[in-house]
């Protein structure tokens, strides 16, 4: 007999947590659209609630906000696919960075995190952990020395962002933990760009991992959900505050998780090599000052790319010359890809960091940051590479016309 446990990735993708419906008759997961749970008599309701109170919650579904089974189906794919003993499915990637932070940490507790992080983790943390007493400082996590110095008694958890965003910059999780566990120090890793199929932060020595599903593990671009997966200690420490914050996932968002992850490692696949293309092609043009891709050899951190990740994944930046002005008409000017924020759908997607996602952030800090005026971040999806080339040189038209 096949053991999911010990299957390929896809299999895993596939079968994973799926047993459930066999039971039942059922091919394909329904969806558990419902709110609450009814009992068959007094005694069960009573079994159900035992082990249910303050920061405790028994594993029977009683309410959908405590559980249902399409959570369970998508916690169980995730966690085997990372190789965790279990995981958390929320509604959105900030619901599982604020339950994993929540959970686990207490007022005086201090942060260490890689220095370019999503905007909506870094104004959680010097925002909303501020609020509660939690302090957060940046590290360039990669220098050893600066790291060792930067660790304090009250540090309590290392969070590490790799790939960045937008700037692509990489962090060795298998050093970074080593240091950390010495310390007694959790080490939690965002792997929304990679995925379990490219970058396995568990095996690096991560203590947990943290996913944006809205992004590849859905890959459709049509629901925002969030999964962290650990081991069970960790996994039950985090629930009571997940739940006490609202912040598990609805039957619906983890219906769609369970069904676009199944195919996740094909469109990794696609990701991957679209991006190469179209980052090799880049580098070549005359309008591109720069390309950041971790796959190129011109990539800072190229050897460590190789060494950490599986592949190099769908998500490039560029420089373009010109500046905004040249950045605002070549986004204006594409087709296919879609002007919008977020990332890993099956389509294309490209915005201006400088525009759009860090415009926030002061100028002078944002180019200090790696993130100039002319700055373009593409999320390249699994369409004909070629037809995103006519679209992407099509909008460099454009561009050289209006500099004429
Ligand atoms: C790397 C990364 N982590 C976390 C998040 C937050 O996830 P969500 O938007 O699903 O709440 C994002 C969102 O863009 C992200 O890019």
């Amino acid at each position: 007999m096949i053991d999911v446990e010990n299957s390929g990735m896809r299999t895993k993708a596939i079968h994973g947590g799926e047993a459930i419906l066999k039971t039942l008759g059922h091919h394909s997961a329904p969806i558990c659209q419902t709110s609450t749970y009814s009992f068959k008599n007094v005694k069960d309701a009573a079994n159900a609630f035992t082990d249910c109170g303050e920061g405790k919650y028994h594993p029977a579904h009683i309410y959908a906000r405590l559980s249902h089974d399409n959570g369970w189906i998508i916690e169980e794919k995730m966690a085997l696919l990372e190789g965790g003993e279990s995981a958390i499915a929320y509604n959105s990637g900030m619901g599982a960075i604020s339950g994993v932070v929540m959970g686990l940490l207490k007022t005086g507790d201090h942060i260490l995190h890689s220095p370019s992080l999503y905007g909506g983790t870094h104004s959680f943390l010097y925002h909303t952990c501020k609020q509660f007493g939690i302090t957060a400082q940046s590290v360039d996590l990669n220098d050893s020395k600066e790291l060792n110095k930067a660790i304090k008694q009250k540090t309590k958890m290392i969070y590490i962002e790799t790939p960045s965003n937008p700037t692509l910059a990489i962090f060795d999780i298998e050093k970074i933990a080593k240091i950390a566990h010495k310390k007694g120090i959790l080490v939690v890793v965002d792997n929304t760009f990679m995925t379990p199929i490219l970058q396995k932060p568990l095996s690096l020595g991560a203590d947990i991992v943290i996913h944006s599903a809205t992004k590849y593990i859905s890959g459709h671009g049509d629901v925002v959900a969030g999964v962290v997966v650990s081991n069970r200690d960790l996994i039950e420490k985090i629930r009571p505050n997940t739940i006490e914050l609202g912040a598990y996932i609805p039957p619906f968002s983890a219906w769609l998780l369970s069904r676009g992850v199944k195919t996740l490692s094909l469109r990794m696949k696609q990701h991957c090599e679209n991006a190469m293309i179209i980052a090799k092609y880049l580098e070549k043009h005359e309008l591109v000052e720069s390309v950041i891709y971790p796959g190129l050899p011109s990539f800072p951190q190229y050897k460590l790319a190789k060494k950490q990740m599986l592949d190099f994944g769908g998500m490039i930046s560029f420089n373009l010359k010109g500046g905004l002005e040249s950045a605002e008409l070549f986004l204006n000017s594409l087709n296919l890809f879609t002007l919008a924020v977020s990332l890993g759908s099956v389509d294309s997607l490209a915005e201006s960091p400088a525009l759009m996602t860090h415009s926030v952030i002061p100028k002078e800090d944002r180019e200090a940051a790696g993130i100039p005026d002319g700055l373009i971040r593409l999320s390249v999806g699994i369409e004909d590479v070629d037809d995103l080339i006519s679209d992407l040189e099509h909008a460099f038209t454009k561009v050289k016309e209006s500099q004429k």
